[in-house]
């Protein structure tokens, strides 16, 4: 009798791009790269690809050219990112807010919406000082001000996933399962 072959235990493909969008201190770049390591797909963190194209940080970028220029070069850059293989792409919080981008990642990629409480995200913000738009104000009311504006419109997202002070594992988890429910990976 002719031998059963092995099983071949192959990792999930993904078909589609994952983008993780919302506010600064929502876990995008975190929960992405673990995302990314579970399922064996590529991670990009757009404001580290924009930084790289620059030769500049995004403080620089905004304290040089000013937003309006740092934004021209975000849509470049996650244009050429969504031109490429499936990957989970974390994305700038800002980045959704823009109408072109948007559009483009409406159609060519899975969204996620990180939805975070303002404490949590008041907290996680605090940790580093490297967001020119908290700069210029406190904080708090800054990023409040923001969830005012852009939660109407991250909530345009396909998926949303709370964003609490958690382990990991958990928004890592549903992230994985909504993707298997949407039939975004394949095996
Ligand atoms: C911005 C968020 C930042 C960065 C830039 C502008 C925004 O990214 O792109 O400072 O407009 O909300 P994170 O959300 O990763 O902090």
């Amino acid at each position: 009798m002719a031998k059963e072959k092995p099983l071949v235990d192959r990792s999930p493909v993904l078909t589609r791009h994952v983008v993780l969008v919302g506010l600064m201190g929502a876990g995008k770049s975190a929960i992405g790269r673990r995302v990314a390591a579970r399922i064996g797909a590529r991670f990009r963190d757009a404001d580290t690809e924009i930084e790289k194209a620059a030769g500049m940080t995004i403080p620089d970028i905004f304290a040089v050219h000013g937003e309006e220029e740092f934004r021209t070069g975000e849509r470049r850059v996650i244009a050429r990112l969504l031109d490429g293989q499936p990957m989970v792409l974390a994305t700038g919080g800002g980045a959704y807010m823009d109408n072109e981008t948007r559009a483009l990642l409406k159609e060519g990629a899975t969204t996620i919406w990180m939805h975070a409480e303002l404490d949590v995200l008041v907290k996680r913000c605090a940790k580093r000082g490297n967001r020119p738009l908290l700069k210029n104000g406190n904080p708090r009311e800054i990023l409040a001000g923001l969830i005012g504006s852009r939660y109407p419109v991250y909530a345009e997202a396909d998926i949303t996933i709370d964003s609490r002070d958690e382990p990991h594992e958990i928004a890592v988890n549903a992230i994985v399962n909504a993707l298997i429910e949407r039939g975004d990976m394949v095996r």
